[in-house]
């Protein structure tokens, strides 16, 4: 699984690296590392709904405190 986060200026400006900590954390916590791989991308062309974020090319609006619910719900459902 691919996780791409948008580090592009306006997402980079509405928290993407305070996201890729916690995803960062999160994958350290259930063990994932060699399961979810994360990427920086630079600007997805669609600031408005920053911070982007795509998993296997679907794109997710997120902000700092969704990202732990986006990572129940998205990451860990489709692993599950
Ligand atoms: S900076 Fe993230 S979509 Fe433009």
């Amino acid at each position: 699984m691919v996780i791409t986060i948008c580090i592009g200026s306006s997402c980079h400006l509405k928290g993407s690296r305070e996201i890729i900590q916690i995803l960062e954390r999160l994958i350290t916590l259930h063990n994932l590392k060699n399961k979810v791989e994360l990427n920086g991308s630079f600007c997805m062309g669609q600031c408005m709904k920053g911070v982007c974020v795509k998993l296997d090319g679907e794109l997710f609006s997120l902000q700092p405190s969704t990202t732990e619910q986006f990572f129940k719900d998205e990451v860990l459902r489709r692993l599950a």
